[in-house]
């Protein structure tokens, strides 16, 4: 028998680029949706038939009755958001509980890796990373130092094991002189997520991935981030604290290199990044502000201003060659409507060195631009090709041939249903 594939999806710049709405209407395309990277710190937007979902921890696929859906030993998990949101879409009628399988090689995030979190940040002062506050950092950090809980450690002498961690971080904040905090309410709320995630199927999601595609079944990995947020790979010590890239897929889900097929590389028409860290493309002005109103950039998960800017040809080139991206799918073309100029950033400029290549630290450098015409269309109207107007036209093929890659699908609006595939 012919074997499945894992094709990815993979946000390619600082995230927030939109691959929960199109996890979302890939879904019917795939046997099993799985994330591999990446908690409560991601926030995907789904909307359809009028309807809006924020998942974080839970697959974009879930929406589609017939379809597995995984949460890879590769993600963090936290029990009590996990219980929250898994109830908000039981309550909206999914079942999740025969469709939703928990690795039990993931990594669970304590009430008290939150507190870390906010006491190392506290603690770098203005080199804060402006995290989601959700313990990302902490955790993996646990998962490295080989301290951490997983999944797995609730079925078995947990109240022992969760006490141990506990008083470990304890003794941290302490010695970090940050004790002003009760979680107690937390806790217990928390404690109640563990029990609720126990109604789960929590297994050896790799295993039983692998089995799935010897017998066929094709899987979509699902990023979290993006490639500049990415712990190798992005604005370091301004990311996040997983591996968000192709790489992130095997590690996260337990498959090897060779199951991979297509690699999706998601990126908006034009540029943002929520919290700290160098941007060169960022627009300080009205032009910013502009993208910002009409994209609606405010964070999915901490509702912070988003910052803007235009797109980032530096940036993309680097994320295709990183990941090994096969087709580019860019979404929000719609913000653009309206402006009479669109700029993309080709180049970075310091010190009169001018590069095209990914910097040790873009700390510093200043985008190099070229303008290009734009349209006054209404693109959330169209639905194919043929209606765009040809500034548009131009602006796509412009970056295909600056990207050498094929972009396949252009996003003109939020709801499932503005969704315009070219090729491929
Ligand atoms: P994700 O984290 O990559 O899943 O993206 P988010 O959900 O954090 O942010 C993307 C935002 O853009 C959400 O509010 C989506 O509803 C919205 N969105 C997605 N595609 C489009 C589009 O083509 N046009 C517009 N105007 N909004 C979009
Ligand atoms: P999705 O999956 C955008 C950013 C945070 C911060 C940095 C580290 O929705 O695209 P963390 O809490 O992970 O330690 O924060 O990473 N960040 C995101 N930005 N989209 C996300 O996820 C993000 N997840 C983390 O703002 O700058
Ligand atoms: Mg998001």
């Amino acid at each position: 028998m012919k074997q499945g594939k894992v094709d990815a999806l993979l946000g390619i710049v600082f995230g927030d680029e939109g691959k929960g709405k199109v996890v979302d209407v890939f879904t019917p395309r795939y046997d099993v949706v799985a994330r591999f990277a990446g908690g409560p710190n991601a926030g995907h937007t789904i909307i359809f038939g009028g309807k809006k979902f924020v998942l974080r921890s839970i697959p974009s696929g879930i929406f589609d009755e017939g379809k597995l859906n995984m949460i890879g030993n590769g993600c963090v998990i936290a029990p009590d958001l996990f219980m929250a949101e898994a109830k908000e879409l039981e309550a909206a009628g999914y079942d999740l509980r025969s469709r939703l399988h928990i690795s039990t090689r993931a990594h669970l995030i304590l009430p008290t890796h939150r507190v870390l979190d906010r006491a190392y940040e506290a603690a770098k002062g203005k080199n804060a990373v402006g995290t989601t506050g959700k313990g990302i950092g902490p955790t993996y950090s646990e998962k490295a130092s080989r301290t951490g809980l997983r999944v797995g450690d609730i079925l078995d002498r947990f109240p022992e094991k969760y006490a141990a961690l506990k008083a470990r971080h304890e003794r941290i904040l302490s010695d970090l002189d940050y004790t002003d905090y009760d979680i107690s309410q937390e806790e217990k709320l928390w404690m109640e997520g563990v029990e609720y995630m126990r109604q789960f199927q929590l297994t050896d999601t790799a295993t039983e991935l692998n089995r799935l595609l010897d017998q066929g079944k094709n899987v979509l990995a699902e990023g979290a981030q993006g490639t500049m947020l990415d712990i190798d790979h992005g604005t370091y010590p301004f990311v996040s604290s997983s591996s968000t890239t192709t790489g992130g897929v095997c590690t996260g889900l337990g498959i090897a290199p060779t199951r991979i097929g297509e690699v999706f590389g998601i990126f908006k028409a034009y540029s943002t990044r929520v919290g700290a860290g160098p941007f060169p493309v960022e627009l300080f002005d009205e032009t910013g502000d502009r993208l910002r109103e009409i994209g609606h950039e405010y964070g999915a998960v901490t509702g912070r201003n988003r910052r803007c800017g235009w797109v980032d040809l530096v940036a993309l080139r680097y994320a295709i060659m990183i990941n090994g991206v096969t087709q580019l799918i860019m979404m929000k073309s719609d913000v653009l409507d309206g402006f009479q100029t669109i700029r993309a950033c080709v180049a970075y400029e310091k010190d009169g060195v001018r590069t095209t290549d990914m910097p040790f630290d873009t700390e510093g450098w200043q985008a190099v631009y070229q303008d290009l015409p734009g349209w006054s269309e209404d693109l959330s109207a169209m639905t194919s090709e043929a209606e765009f107007p040809q500034a548009f036209r131009d602006y796509v093929d412009f970056l295909e041939k600056e990207l050498h890659t094929p972009i396949t699908i252009l996003s003109v609006g939020p709801d499932r249903a503005q969704t315009i595939c070219r090729k491929g």
